[in-house]
């Protein structure tokens, strides 16, 4: 089928089953301008929802959000903040590149675009860690610009309602996708026609089960329609890559008076300019015991520091898209020294650490820290 083909009236029963189921049912979420037309969106507000959601569930997104419009309510304040604040408020979402984009973006605007989180996609693509997706986004909900989107959600709805079944991955296939995604989306009211798919592909066209009997759109659903067909095959996707094992062990070096030593990790890479406990990373998974002495060593080359006892205290498994994280936790007393590196320290308490950026494999080792020392004390 050419995305020429499709059926106008078709295109004009979409439109209008999804418009008015999402007008009925729509959830209200704080960044949401009211779907029945009782807000106005704010464009900023859109531009921060839509960096959280990219790999978020807007359940875990709502109380970030929040949080986050309230210690910067403007672009203006955001752009104006210091990386490790954003960076913190960011804390437990993860995938923190989203956070310093957000903030590299928000600074752009205020130099670049008058303050103005800009109306057109082509002046969002500029901002950085704007792709196609998020100025669609942007433009149709905060301006109700026809702007198109194609995202997780919109790949399997299309891919269902237009019977797609080739790789969805593949660039033709995407390309295809995108065709029909703008052949779809209307002049007027792209913001909740967007939106309105979002909302399908969270609560009825899920990537578990379709709720085929209640989806305003099943008479339009070729997939559905065929006999010899299920739903839940489609999208079709390309093989994923097995996500690599690795291992981490991270050294909690603790001074005498108790504090632990947190460095911040390098500009680039994974969890690139958070805290976290020291780390001597190895590019595969390691199975023999702890090699007590190699941490010694790493503790005397990376910081300086010469390590007293050392406890192996847990090892625990974190899962990136990627990567296989095994976390192997271990507590050196600090035998002599002052720490020395070429990045920032910062020695804290384990009840110190609010002004910490931490990740959660991070937060997981400290709370892991906290049940050690719990059990010393007894
Ligand atoms: N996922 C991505 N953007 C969204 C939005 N604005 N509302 C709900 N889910 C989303």
């Amino acid at each position: 089928m050419d995305v020429l083909e499709i059926d106008p009236k078709k295109i004009r029963n979409l439109r209008r089953n999804l418009l008015r189921w999402y007008k009925a049912h729509a959830r209200e979420l704080p960044w949401r301008a009211g779907p029945r037309g009782d807000k106005k969106p704010n464009p900023y507000h859109v531009m921060v929802s839509e960096a959280m959601l990219q790999q978020t569930q807007v359940a875990t997104v709502i109380d970030y959000f929040n949080r986050f419009v309230a210690v910067f309510p403007t672009v203006a304040s955001l752009a104006a903040a210091d990386e490790q604040s954003v960076l913190n408020m960011w804390q437990g979402l993860g995938y923190y590149r989203r956070a310093r984009h957000l903030h590299a973006a928000a600074k752009m605007v205020v130099d670049e675009f008058e303050g103005e989180v800009p109306r057109e996609a082509d002046e969002l693509l500029k901002l950085p860690g704007v792709g196609p997706y998020s100025a669609g986004a942007i433009a149709s909900i905060a301006y109700d610009q026809r702007a198109a989107i194609v995202d997780g959600n919109v790949i399997r709805i299309l891919s269902r309602i237009f019977k797609i079944t080739k790789p969805a991955d593949e660039t033709e296939t995407k390309k295809r996708l995108w065709s029909i995604a703008e052949a779809l989306v209307p002049a007027k009211d792209a913001g909740n026609y967007n939106q309105a798919m979002m909302e399908l592909g969270a609560m009825i066209c899920s990537p578990r089960g379709a709720g085929c009997l209640l989806c305003p759109v099943r008479n339009q659903c070729e997939s559905l329609a065929d006999d010899q067909m299920d739903v839940h095959d489609l999208p079709v996707m390309l093989p994923k890559k097995k996500p690599r094992a690795v291992t981490h062990q991270l050294i909690a070096v603790q001074r005498r008076d108790g504090k632990y030593l947190f460095v911040k990790r390098p500009a680039k890479g994974l969890w690139s300019n958070m805290f976290g406990l020291l780390s001597l990373e190895h590019d595969v998974k390691l199975s023999s015991e702890p090699d007590f002495n190699a941490i010694k060593k790493h503790l005397k080359t990376s910081v300086n520091l010469t390590a007293g006892e050392t406890d192996h205290v847990k090892t625990f498994k974190h899962q990136t898209t990627h990567l296989t994280i095994h976390f192997e936790l271990h507590v050196a007393q600090d035998g002599k020294g002052r720490a020395v590196c070429d990045g920032e320290i910062a020695w804290r308490r384990l009840d110190e650490l609010d002004d910490l950026p931490l990740a959660k494999p991070q937060q997981k080792a400290v709370s892991l820290l906290r049940k050690f020392e719990a059990q010393l004390a007894v």
